[in-house]
């Protein structure tokens, strides 16, 4: 009812809409439209009360709910259902069920915080309320399941395409799918799938987005290697805002990305982010420690690295440190 009664103030956005009115629209008593402004209140809306003229909406906080985001949303498809929660374990748990049953593409799970948001190789991912964006997409291409990491891909060219839309700054990309800026990691992508051997039947695509963290909220083991929009731009940033960029950046990639024949232009974008020709790294690989070289990535999104020794190695999973 919450969201109703937003709809409905929205629709006024200069003028006062008597207290009688909403009662009658919503079909509830006085006392209860008055709770519920009560409850709006606390979630941090701004609602202007007059016992003649009524109520009046003037000014939203910045939440992640469905009545916020949806009116701005201009996607076609992308985060047109969203599935909202004020607290989750974590947005890819809840996306990976919803996905199982029967959830369709574009279904997008989105909460305020995580108390067990996951990063990649079983690491954790820091997510405190109302600051950043922990969000999962539900995707279900039609492509065979060795082409699943080129998704990752995808969604780190169009992660870093809205931050750089957004804020003007330009990120970097480190394989596969770190988000950095300015050295330090800003975004991370955890992709989870679920195939035949043959078939796909839904990819979570999963994004973290620091973006109002201060220096001091980061724990000081990662405080030197994370970072956050605002602590790059002095500058708070709306999430609400932030995530229509996202969306619609996700959704053009993705389109691309499934146009037949289209994989090399999500690749070319990938190596224009990336710049890792020739970058001296050090990737850690199930156990093995490999020092070289990139070359490049391959056709399925593999990192191809020159060992010391002139060896050309394929990398398919892993973490990569630049050597300096
Ligand atoms: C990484 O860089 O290690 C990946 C981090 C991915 C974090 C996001 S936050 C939303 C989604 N839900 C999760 O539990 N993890 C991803």
């Amino acid at each position: 009812m919450d969201e109703e009664i937003l709809t409905h103030l929205r629709e006024h956005p200069s003028d006062f809409l008597s207290g009688e009115e909403i009662s009658r629209r919503l079909k509830v008593s006085r006392t209860a439209v008055w709770k519920r402004m009560k409850r709006l209140r606390a979630l941090g809306y701004e609602i202007e009360a007059s016992t003649r003229s009524g109520y009046r909406l003037v000014r939203s906080p910045d939440l992640l709910t469905p009545s916020e985001i949806k009116p701005m949303l201009k996607t076609n498809w992308m985060g047109k259902k969203i599935h909202y929660f004020p607290t989750l374990d974590s947005t890819n748990s809840k996306a990976y069920q919803l996905a199982l049953n029967g959830a369709e593409e574009g279904e997008l799970v989105i909460a305020e915080s995580q108390e067990e948001g996951r990063g990649r190789l079983g690491r954790s991912w820091f997510s405190p309320p109302f600051l950043n964006l922990y969000l999962s997409i539900i995707l279900r291409p039609k492509i065979p399941p060795h082409q699943a990491p080129l998704i990752t891909l995808m969604a780190a060219v169009a992660t870093a395409e809205a931050i750089l839309k957004f804020s003007g700054l330009a990120p970097l990309i480190k394989w596969p799918n770190d988000i950095l800026l300015r050295d330090r990691k800003i975004a991370g992508l955890l992709n989870e799938i679920q195939s035949e051997m043959d078939r796909i039947h839904f990819v979570i695509l999963g994004i973290g987005i620091n973006l109002n963290m201060d220096a001091k909220m980061f724990s000081t083991e990662i405080r030197n290697v994370a970072t956050s929009l605002k602590r790059e731009t002095g500058e708070m940033v709306s999430r609400k805002d932030f995530i229509q960029t996202l969306l619609q950046e996700l959704e053009d990639w993705y389109t691309i990305f499934l146009k037949e024949g289209r994989v090399p232009a999500v690749l070319e974008a990938w190596r224009k982010w990336a710049q890792i020709k020739g970058k001296p790294v050090k990737v850690t690989s199930f156990g093995e420690t490999l020092v070289g070289v990139a070359v490049d990535i391959d056709s399925d999104g593999a990192l191809i690295l020159e060992t010391m020794s002139g060896e050309k190695r394929r990398v398919v999973a892993g973490d990569v440190e630049y050597r300096r």
